[in-house]
Formats: C-alpha cells, sequence, structure tokens
C-alpha cells in the first residue's frame, strides 16, 4: 500500500472497511476544475511571496495543466486510498513532476482548500441555474404572448373566484422566478470571499498574500476570520434554501399543469413530445414531466434539510462530518438544473384548450365581485352591496342561471339600484373589463406587465 499524505505518525494503515467509509473521492471528484484553479492560484501566490521558487511554481503549473487534461480525458486514475480529490491531485502532481510538488501544500489545509473549491463550484452553479431561470421565463412570456386575451377562470380554494387574463396568471410565475433569481444574486455575492490561506482553522506564520489568491480566484476579498473560513458553511445553507424556496414554485407550476391536463379540467393539451404512455391502459398520455418537476422539489428540500441538520451541532472549526456537505448540494443542483429545463420544455410544448375554456367560463359566476363593485360605484357600502350580490346568487342558483340571465325586474326584486347599465358589468368579457388596478387582470395592466418582460428578458 502506498502511504498517505498524512502518513508520518502512523505505523499501522487504516482498514478496508474505514478507507471505504471515510473516502469522498467517489463524488467529490467534481470538484478537479476548481481545485486546480485553486492550486493555480497558491502556487501563483507562494512564488510571489518567496515561498517558492519561479522554475517550481512553473512546473506546478505545467504539471496541474497536465492533470486537468488528463481527467477531462478521461485518463486520470482516481484512486480511493488516496481519499479525496485534493490528495488525488496532489499525489498525482507529486508523480508527475516530483520534488516541486511537494512544495503546493505550503500554508494550505484541506479544510481552507475543500472549502474554497466549493464554494467557487457553488458559484459557477448558481450561474448556470441563472441561465436556466431566465430561459423559463423567456418560455413562459412566450407563452403568454401566444394567448392574447384568453380569459381563464381564477380560483381560490381551488373554487371558481373570479376571471383572469390567462398572460396575468403566466406573468404570476415568471414573477417568483424573479424572486428565485435574485435570492441566487444575492447568495452568489454572500458567497463569493476567500477562505484559501485561513489553512487548517487559524491561519499561517508563513508570509502569505491572501489577497492575492482571493482576487486571483474572482472573489470580492478574503474571509476575515480564519475560523469561520474553514467551518462555516452557511453560504451553502442559503444556496440551498434558495434552490428549495424555486423547487416549491416550479412544484405549484407542475401541480397547476397536471391538473389542467386532466380529463376534468382540460384546459391544455400537452404535446406528444413531453407526454408518456401508460404500459398497460392503451389511451393514456400522461403529463409525467410536470409531476416529476413536482415530486422532484422533495428532493431539492430534503436537500436543505440534510445541510441545516448536518451543520446544527457542530464546534467550530471543521469537523470532517463536512464532507457530507457535498452530495446534497450536487443532488440539488443537478435536479434544479433538470426541473428548470423541463418546465421550460413543456411550456413551449402546451396549447391552450380555447373552446373547452370557454365553455368552462359561464359557470361559478366568476363576474359576481364585479357585479359588487357596481353597486360600490352607485355608493351603496361594500357590505351592503355584497349581501345583495349574495342574494341575486342564490336566485341564480335556484333558477340555475347566470347572473347575465337575471331579467332587471329580477334584479330590481332584489334592489331597486340596479338599473340597465348593470349588463355592462355581468358576463366574464365585461368584467374582466373592469378591472383597473394596478398589478390587476384588467387587459390594459396586463399589457404594460407584458411589456416590462418582454424588455427586461430581451424577448424579440
Ligand atoms: N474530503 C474532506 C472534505 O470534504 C477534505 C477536508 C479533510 N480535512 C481533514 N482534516 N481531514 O471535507
Amino acid at each position: 500500500k502506498e502511504a498517505k499524505l498524512w502518513g508520518g505518525r502512523f505505523e499501522d494503515s487504516v482498514t478496508d472497511a474505514v478507507e471505504r467509509f471515510t473516502e469522498s473521492i467517489s463524488y467529490d471528484k467534481q470538484l478537479y476544475k476548481h481545485d486546480i484553479m485553486g492550486s493555480r492560484a497558491h502556487a501563483s501566490m507562494l512564488a510571489h511571496q518567496g515561498l517558492m521558487s519561479i522554475s517550481d511554481r512553473d512546473r506546478i503549473l505545467e504539471g496541474l495543466d497536465e492533470i486537468e487534461k488528463r481527467i477531462e480525458n478521461g485518463e486520470f486514475n482516481w484512486r480511493t486510498d488516496r481519499e479525496d480529490v485534493h490528495m488525488n491531485i496532489e499525489a498525482a502532481l507529486t508523480d508527475l513532476i516530483g520534488e516541486p510538488a511537494k512544495k503546493l501544500h505550503t500554508a494550505r489545509s484541506r479544510n481552507d482548500q475543500v472549502v474554497t473549491d466549493f464554494r467557487l463550484w457553488c458559484r459557477d452553479a448558481i450561474d448556470k441555474i441563472l441561465a436556466r431561470i431566465k430561459h423559463l421565463q423567456v418560455s413562459l412570456v412566450t407563452l403568454a404572448l401566444k394567448n392574447e386575451g384568453l380569459i381563464v377562470p381564477g380560483y381560490t380554494h381551488l373554487q371558481r373566484a373570479q376571471p383572469v387574463l390567462l398572460q396575468h396568471l403566466l406573468l404570476a410565475y415568471v414573477e417568483e422566478l424573479e424572486r428565485d433569481a435574485g435570492r441566487l444574486v444575492d447568495c452568489r455575492a454572500r458567497m463569493n470571499f476567500c477562505p484559501l490561506g485561513a489553512c487548517a482553522l487559524a491561519g499561517t506564520g508563513l508570509p502569505i498574500d491572501r489577497f492575492m489568491t482571493s482576487d486571483a480566484l474572482g472573489f470580492t476579498a478574503p474571509l476575515r476570520n480564519s475560523i469561520d473560513a474553514v467551518s462555516d458553511r452557511d453560504f451553502v445553507l442559503e444556496f440551498l434554501s434558495a434552490n428549495a424556496i424555486t423547487a416549491v414554485h416550479l412544484s405549484r407550476l407542475g401541480e397547476e399543469w397536471v391538473l389542467w391536463a386532466s380529463e376534468e379540467f382540460g384546459f391544455i393539451t400537452p404535446s406528444d413530445s413531453v407526454s408518456t404512455g401508460s404500459s398497460i391502459m392503451p389511451q393514456k398520455k400522461n403529463p409525467d414531466p410536470m409531476e416529476l418537476v413536482r415530486g422532484k422539489s422533495a428532493r431539492v428540500m430534503g436537500d436543505l434539510v440534510t445541510l441545516l441538520t448536518l451543520c446544527k451541532g457542530l464546534p467550530h472549526a471543521y469537523n470532517r462530518d463536512l464532507q457530507e456537505d457535498k452530495e446534497p448540494v450536487f443532488d440539488s443542483v443537478k435536479t434544479i438544473l433538470g426541473m428548470l429545463e423541463v418546465s421550460a420544455e413543456f411550456s413551449l410544448n402546451i396549447t391552450f384548450n380555447q373552446e373547452r375554456i370557454q365553455k368552462a367560463l359561464p359557470a361559478g359566476h366568476l363576474d359576481a365581485t364585479t357585479l359588487a363593485d357596481y353597486l360600490v360605484k352607485k355608493e351603496i357600502p361594500f357590505r351592503t352591496s355584497h349581501d345583495i350580490v349574495g342574494r341575486a346568487v342564490a336566485l341564480c342558483v335556484s333558477k340555475k342561471c347566470q347572473l347575465q340571465d337575471l331579467s332587471l325586474d329580477e334584479l330590481r326584486s332584489i334592489s331597486t339600484i340596479f338599473d340597465e347599465d348593470v349588463y355592462e358589468f355581468l358576463g366574464v368579457e365585461n368584467a374582466i373589463k373592469k378591472f383597473s388596478s394596478y398589478g390587476s387582470t384588467g387587459s390594459a395592466c396586463v399589457a404594460s406587465q407584458l411589456d416590462y418582460w418582454v424588455a427586461k428578458l430581451e424577448i424579440r
């Protein structure tokens, strides 16, 4: 067996079971790019500070290039006995260039190294997620543009409430996603500080320049406190929280569209390209992608809970428990990227069944609140008008008709305030025209919301 990099004080080697249990190379090899990036910056700084010769630095940099190439070509031999990505790369560098490689770990610990890698990795992951969020927003706005003027029932308690423009609803998702992106942007800014040079926990007496490595790696500044630098994972918690909230939003979208694709609603038809069939029921066409968007949100929430639980009992500073921080993040990122991609794909592949929606609109007295507003405009106190319209609805229920079907005499039998002009307020088409408050579902308001997003997302 090869001696461990940390093997100096040990007489015996670890058992196979311990080696298998403690390794992280099987998954943290994903950090290789960022680990090499960190090592490049660190070696350059060491040479600049006179802690390593220029020629050693150059051999290290060339060696790291070569290792990166081998990894990318699948020619790198990842070894479990070398524990993790950091020691795999360092040991391979030593195999490749010999003595100079042994200087690379000067004034560095795996404790600051791993969290530097991880911050860099998360930073890149955030950028990828932001791009996908934007793509989904663009897809939803595109869908909205294709469905101008379409009125759908708006629900509260999943009961018919008021008519809304479909565009208005689609733009509600876009707003949610914008805040999701905002949370990631904030998280990225708070995350973007450099732990490198904190060493094991206490810093070092060697003359390093932490500002130099921080700059080289594109961080805002080095973290102020070395103990905090190696033990903090709140940047991960924040990232996973942001993903969990995004996942909840996507899950709600999934739920809505699964519902709308049902025979009972029948509001949307997903194209074959985003549907799947049943192995037993020949007639089935299921909206599986959105069901899985809803389902996979569970993992993303679970990943957050895993990290919260992981961190809650840890004394300062580094503890090996922290090695468990990676898989939930990898899982969260992979899952949320997939959810965003598929949600966009799905939204570009559904059609709204205008006829079916049109037929559904008269049911549920969606214009009742507009009618109450009509009475308010005639100076009836709202509570009174609510009661009057309630009685009009009760009359409709007993007559099995709509508010607009009631004659003026019938309406006047409930309140003499009703006049001929009442019919301008009844029926969903009329009702929708009456909305005018900022942010409402009125056509002009929705059109200006749409203009805002078309410009902001640079569509067309
Ligand atoms: N693989 C470890 C991790 O992911 C690296 C740091 C190990 N540090 C240590 N002192 N054993 O956290």
